[in-house]
């Protein structure tokens, strides 16, 4: 999979979008290890959720030209970003600003892909729509992480996939339990140690 064009970036707008950094491009690696599982699906309705800067989706845009691709981001102009990260590399690309995929509820997808704020806070940290809400992830680094699992059985199309990144502190184990109750099987696609952080990207089906 090509790494998107983002030179049209300006750097200060980092202030206010997450940065794509090592997350980011594990989440792309394990795009690209699963390509041979994800183009025998030819997937129609693909939707990152909390797309930042629209590394990701821009990304699965680019290497499925033929899908319709989504994303969602509760900052703004995280939004704004991803739209011109998507433009800028000739990928059509729908962006919503809202709160996880509550507009969605009635729609199916066939790939969702979440990179979370999965860093461990104060539950307080929660719950805002700046550059903050990149990493606060509250108890376990799991606060919003959690409020999407609950959904992903409603907005996956019978035969999707979800693509999760995590970090150990988020308890994988503990994810793959709440997803098999759901009905979902699990498989850990790529991990890696980035400094002091164990990420691991995880992969769920029925
Ligand atoms: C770790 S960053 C990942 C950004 C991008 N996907 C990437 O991999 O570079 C998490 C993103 O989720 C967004 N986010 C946090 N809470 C959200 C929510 N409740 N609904 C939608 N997006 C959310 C943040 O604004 C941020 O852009």
């Amino acid at each position: 999979m090509e790494t998107p064009y983002q030179n049209h970036i300006n750097k200060t707008d980092f202030d206010h979008v997450y940065e794509p950094a090592e997350d980011s491009f594990l989440l792309i690696d394990a795009l690209e290890k699963d390509l041979p599982y994800l183009k025998a699906k030819k997937p129609t309705f693909c939707l990152e959720v909390g797309s930042g800067s629209g590394v990701v989706i821009t990304a699965f845009g680019m290497a499925f030209p033929n899908s319709f691709c989504f994303c969602t981001d509760i900052n703004f102009k995280a939004c704004e970003m991803s739209l011109s990260t998507a433009l800028q590399n000739k990928v059509l690309l729908d962006t919503i600003n809202m709160d996880l995929v509550s507009c969605f509820i009635n729609n199916k997808f066939d790939i969702v892909i979440f990179n979370p704020p999965y860093v461990v806070t104060e539950p307080a940290e929660c719950g805002g729509c700046g550059i903050e809400a990149s990493w606060a992830g509250g108890e376990k680094g799991r606060e919003v992480t959690d409020r999407l699992l609950d959904i992903i059985p409603k907005i996956l199309s019978p035969d999707g996939t979800f693509y999760l990144l995590l970090i150990k502190e988020n308890i994988p184990l503990e994810v793959i339990q709440i997803m098999s109750k759901y009905g979902f099987k699990s498989e850990t696609i790529i991990t890696r140690q980035v400094r002091n952080e164990q990420q691991i990207v995880l992969k769920f089906h029925r």
